[in-house]
């Protein structure tokens, strides 16, 4: 694979695409062993993605390689990916988009790393690909931006400090924008996510069927059984209103922690996701709006009205055009981790109660654009440099499985994704 671009990044000209060619480029600045490449279906957009960075940093970037290739076109797609050792997937959603380039992935012996957030189309990858990845011998990591790096490497971090045996894991997420750069009603995410949001409700019909084709054994039960709390509950741990996490999370940890448990033996964590809001009437209106897209979402008409007016229908919260760097720049989050399981002297110790607990927390800027991005590029450097501490010769695997044994956390830390021990 000498010959190959280590990193190629397809979607490049997209909100997300453009963030993570910055990314690469910082990364390489510092690492002239890295070596990349961008791509999409327009050499103008892509020639501009160059120019802009070019004007932002001042450096010389004449030298960067564009490939052009379409997600309509096979043999465009594989003309690209045979110049990849990986390739950084930004072109979603990929529900709509993901499955070709998987394909050619596999044709050409392509490593494979995606921001998706779609359950429903990373579970149908894994179920038709997984085989194919093996025998290619390449890894499709899907889910590597905030959606679900800091919960699925969190797990494994909150495994890895725990020092004994990890029952469960409740996560809380905590946005939070200083007043100065937001009011409510501005724009926070790009009309990419939001489509994909849309696509992804109205695909979560399939999970059921996909899971049990997937999984046909359930998982021996582990106990005490982790208890759901109510919808809307005030969390002790986090201090605020809450409800549980509509995001891709449960679904990317169960398939890293079922991977773990049937290749190493691993006790698998049980998890569950909760959201934290300032208030609960932020807690409500938020409510209210999702309650309405999910049920939009399960309709064609009701899915071309989102997609038509999405600032409409997210009261404010997703434009064309995304937020301004200003506000992603003053955007913060932090999921804090509660686990509960037992100390290593305890042996046995399924179904006694638990005797330990602890909270470690994964804490980042710009979740949408720039965690992710750090995350996403990250994760196809990881891929490139350390696949001989990855699990197996290749697969479609999440990422807690993926990177458990690798030095990703560590990169993260070093580049304001902090993983700490809080409690
Ligand atoms: N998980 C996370 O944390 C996270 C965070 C951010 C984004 N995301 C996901 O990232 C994805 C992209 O979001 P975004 O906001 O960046 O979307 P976007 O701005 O619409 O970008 C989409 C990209 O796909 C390209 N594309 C579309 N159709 C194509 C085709 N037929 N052939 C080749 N390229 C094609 C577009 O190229 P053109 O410019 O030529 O149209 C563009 O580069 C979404 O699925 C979103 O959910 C996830």
């Amino acid at each position: 694979m000498t010959d190959r671009f280590g990193i190629v990044i397809f979607g490049a000209s997209g909100f997300t695409g453009k963030h993570a060619v910055e990314e690469v480029h910082r990364l390489a600045k510092n690492d002239r062993t890295l070596s990349w490449a961008i791509a999409g279906r327009s050499q103008s957009k892509l020639e501009k993605i160059i120019k802009d960075l070019q004007d932002k940093t001042g450096d010389d970037l004449t030298k960067i390689k564009i490939l052009i290739a379409d997600v309509s076109d096979a043999d465009s797609l594989k003309d690209m990916t045979k110049q990849a050792t990986v390739v950084v997937n930004c072109c979603g959603p990929y529900h709509i988009y993901g499955e070709a380039l998987i394909q050619a992935c596999i044709e050409t012996s392509t490593n494979h790393v995606d921001v998706s957030g779609e359950p429903a189309y990373m579970e149908k990858i894994q179920l038709h690909y997984n085989e194919a990845a093996e025998k290619a011998g390449i890894y499709i990591v899907s889910a590597c931006g905030f959606d679900s790096i800091p919960a699925d490497m969190g797990v494994i971090f909150l495994q890895q400090k725990f020092k004994g045996q990890l029952n469960s894991a409740e996560t809380y997420l905590e946005n939070s924008v200083d007043s100065e750069y937001y009011k409510f009603g501005d724009v926070s995410l790009n009309f990419g996510t939001w489509e994909s949001l849309v696509y992804g409700i109205a695909e979560e019909k399939n999970m059921g069927s996909l899971r049990r084709q997937l999984y046909p054994q359930k998982l021996p039960q582990m106990l005490p059984k982790l208890k759901s709390r109510y919808i809307i509950h005030k969390s002790n741990i986090v201090n605020k209103w809450c409800l549980p996490f509509p995001g891709p999370d449960g679904s990317v940890v169960y398939r890293s922690q079922r991977y773990l448990y049937e290749t190493e033996e691993k006790r698998p964590v049980q998890m569950s996701a909760y959201i934290a809001f300032p208030s609960l009437f932020t807690l409500l209106v938020v409510l209210f709006v999702f309650a309405n897209i999910a049920v939009m979402a399960q309709f064609g008409f009701g899915r071309k009205l989102l997609l038509k007016h999405p600032r409409l229908f997210s009261l404010g919260f997703v434009s064309h055009e995304g937020p301004t760097e200003e506000c992603m720049n003053n955007t913060k989050f932090t999921l804090s981790l509660y686990g509960q399981g037992w100390d290593e002297k305890e042996v046995d110790v399924n179904g006694k109660p638990t005797t330990k607990s602890m909270t470690v927390r994964v804490s980042g800027t710009n979740p949408a654009y720039g965690s992710t991005v750090t995350a996403l590029i990250y994760s196809g450097i990881t891929i490139l440099k350390e696949a001989d501490k990855m699990p197996g010769k290749g697969g479609v695997i999440a990422p807690g499985a993926a990177f458990a044994k690798t030095s990703l956390i560590e990169n993260l830390n070093k580049n304001n994704l902090t993983f700490e021990v809080v409690d």
